[in-house]
């Protein structure tokens, strides 16, 4: 029996008709089989494009470095207010808390210097961060500093600083610049001048300390200054020739000779914000910087 369909107004036989839709089978088929490479042209070379353009230009990474002994309440401040500050000028960073656990006295810079080795592979500058200066001023810029080490913490703006070598509090260092000055001095166990001797380094290497602009904030409303005199006091104790020795440019000690055990790393979270703490220990050469560890004073000596 010759069935006949209606197709588009024709009337065709059946075998007719097995033959107008295999050829239409084919058509569309080589019409659909064109499809995806059509579309796959035209939809896909956005986000490649993307892709390429941020391999080119990465965003720097930054290592926040806070040096640490013995604040920890200063320390679940500074997490989330970092994380917040950092956040809202969109810089990739992480927070490494470099603890001093040995029985020598603090040496801030060495701990950098152990925090840039560790950190180094994996960021483009670190900011030396003191723990108990909080940036309140969202014009403190903490980008990437390429036309000279950035001083955050400037002597117009820093609570208790003001003169104009001074370069401690906070400071932004690209890690070539870190490299060229041969990090920090090894020198400094107890407080002060570490910062100082810093300064040196990039004068001589010709490196120009930037400071932030456009900040119309001052002493008192820069920075909250986490600091009780009394409570923390500084360790300000000078023996041997300590007090004579670190008044002089460091031309030896530095990132490449710093003499620490890394016992252990944690991942810390204050408030669920992940922050890595080094256990560092310093090895203290006592022949070349006995005040490492300064002898007890004598007890019940007059007063005054
Ligand atoms: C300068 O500071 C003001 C006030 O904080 C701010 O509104 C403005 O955007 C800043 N200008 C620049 C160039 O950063
Ligand atoms: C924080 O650290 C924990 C434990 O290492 C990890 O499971 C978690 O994913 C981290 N969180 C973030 C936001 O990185």
């Amino acid at each position: 029996m010759n069935r006949r369909i209606n197709f588009m107004g024709y009337r065709l036989s059946g075998s007719k008709c097995l033959g107008i839709c295999l050829m239409l089978t084919f058509v569309m088929g080589c019409y659909l089989a064109a499809l995806p490479i059509r579309y796959e042209k035209e939809a896909l070379p956005n986000p490649v494009r993307q892709r390429i353009t941020s391999q080119e230009t990465p965003k720097k990474r930054l290592a926040v470095l806070v040096p640490f002994r013995d604040r920890f309440e200063e320390l679940l401040e500074f997490v989330p207010h970092m994380y917040s500050f950092l956040n809202r000028q969109k810089i990739p960073f992480h927070i490494f808390i470099v603890q001093q656990k040995d029985n020598n006295r603090f040496n801030r810079a060495s701990l950098i210097n152990v925090g840039f080795i560790y950190s180094k592979k994996d960021y483009d500058y670190i900011a030396m961060h003191d723990v108990d200066l909080l940036p309140l001023n969202d014009n403190l810029k903490y980008d990437y500093p390429a036309a000279g080490p950035m001083h955050i913490s400037s002597p117009k703006t820093h609570p208790k600083y003001h003169y104009d070598t001074f370069i401690g509090g906070i400071l932004l260092v690209t890690r070539e610049q870190y490299e060229l000055v041969n990090g920090m001095s090894n020198n400094y166990w107890g407080w002060g001048l570490e910062d100082d001797e810093f300064y040196v380094r990039l004068k001589d290497a010709k490196l120009t300390v930037m400071r932030p602009s456009n900040i119309s904030t001052g002493i008192d409303n820069t920075f909250r200054h986490v600091h009780d005199k009394t409570y923390r006091k500084r360790d300000m104790r000078k023996c041997y020739n300590q007090r004579e020795v670190t008044r002089r440019r460091d031309r030896e000690t530095g990132v490449h000779d710093v003499s620490y055990k890394l016992h252990n790393t944690h991942t810390v979270a204050v408030d669920g914000l992940n922050v890595t703490v080094l256990n560092v220990e310093l090895i203290c050469d006592k022949n070349r910087t006995p005040w490492c560890q300064c002898p007890e004073p004598v007890k019940a000596a007059k007063k005054t």
